[in-house]
């Protein structure tokens, strides 16, 4: 990691009164620094207010007060698999609360287009990054982007996820295994990177909380019929969620999983080419349906609230978990009823 991605986090909680609501962004161009000081200097700063400060050797960093009065204002968000989906609606909801959003995704012109709309739909800055979630060097450039950009991270959303379902006769390990590298594996690697950014804001912030969120699953809490890949590697998730949760916590860095059901309206299942439900259909995987719409009904009625989760229900889980300053290691269920927890 760039030691100037390293040195943004702490610049931005150093910063007047210490709120964090402050854009730090570096740049190499040191001209018209109004501070000049050495790292080991940095705690210096703590109250003062100013434009642009040069760290010796790193470069300079200049300050953007953020003046936004929206419950998430000054905060940096990820999300990941941003460009569709729960992540699109995720990133959307942030940013609405204010919230500087990075909106990461492998496929990089659906990042851009989603991270425009959600710049002018919400007032707020975006960054677009073309990320590979199971490739370490793009998860580490993702952290160190939105570091130099913004000056630093509160909350990463693990949301990039795929379904490779499949029975054991028919799974390859090819498949199992892209499955585990998208779904868990990509998990440590966001989780590995983004605290190394937290850590720095609560070393000058002791009072501050962040948060990593996971985008888990309904499969995560029990298992799913010949769809062991996915719910392996969601189980394996609330693991890994309760062991970074352990870490992290005398740093102040919650870690919490989303665990929704079934999102009938989004893209997974809707397509009308390449969704579950077509795939169902034609597989005969539903007994006795004829459509797409017997399909749907047929998911529906395993939901005891009668109908698909939704990006809002996801939305409100995840506004709980940043708001609660008092709970870490969970995994809160968003199922309509379909999974109760013990
Ligand atoms: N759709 C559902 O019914 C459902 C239910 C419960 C949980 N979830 C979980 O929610 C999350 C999002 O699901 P969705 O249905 O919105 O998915 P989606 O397929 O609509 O979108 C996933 C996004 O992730 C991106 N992505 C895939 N692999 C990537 C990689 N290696 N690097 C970067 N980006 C990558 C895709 O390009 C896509 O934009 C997943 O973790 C999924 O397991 C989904």
């Amino acid at each position: 990691m760039r030691n100037a991605a390293l040195i943004a986090p702490k610049l931005r909680f150093l910063y007047g009164n210490g709120d964090g609501k402050i854009k730090i962004t570096y740049t190499q161009d040191t001209e018209n620094s109004s501070i000049t000081i050495s790292e080991e200097d940095l705690e210096t700063l703590r109250g003062l207010t100013f434009k642009k400060v040069c760290v010796k050797g790193a470069g300079a960093f200049v300050a953007t007060p953020v003046t936004d009065g929206r419950k998430y204002a000054g905060k940096t968000a990820i999300v990941t698999g941003a460009a569709q989906g729960f992540g699109f609606g995720i990133a959307d909801y942030l940013a609405s609360c204010g919230a500087l959003v990075v909106v990461a995704d492998m496929n990089a012109d659906g990042a851009k287009t989603a991270a425009e709309t959600i710049c002018k739909k919400n007032g707020v800055e975006t960054l677009a990054v073309a990320c590979d979630v199971t490739k370490e060097e793009s998860v580490e450039e993702l952290i160190e982007m939105t570091s130099l950009k913004f000056g630093g991270l509160d909350v990463y959303v693990n949301n990039a996820g795929i379904v490779r379902a499949g029975s054991l006769d028919e799974m390859t390990l090819r498949a199992f295994t892209l499955v585990e590298n998208v779904n868990y594996n990509a998990y440590f690697l966001g989780a590995k990177y983004s605290q190394m950014i937290m850590k720095r804001q609560r070393e000058v912030a002791p009072d501050r909380m962040f948060d990593i969120i996971e985008i888990n699953s309904k499969s995560g809490l029990e298992g799913s019929n010949k769809n062991f890949a996915y719910a392996g590697s969601k189980f394996g998730g609330i693991g890994l969620t309760q062991s970074f949760a352990l870490e992290l916590a005398p740093y102040g860095i919650k870690v919490n999983a989303v665990c929704p059901g079934n999102f009938l309206d989004g893209p997974l299942w809707s397509d009308p080419e390449k969704g579950l439900f077509v795939q169902y259909l034609n597989a005969g995987k539903v007994p006795g349906a004829k459509t797409v719409e017997d399909v749907r009904r047929f998911y529906e009625a395993k939901v005891p609230l009668g109908r698909g989760c939704r990006t809002e229900d996801v939305c409100l889980a995840i506004s709980y978990i940043i708001d609660q300053k008092y709970e870490t290691g969970q995994a809160v269920p968003v199922t309509g009823g379909q999974v109760m927890m013990r």
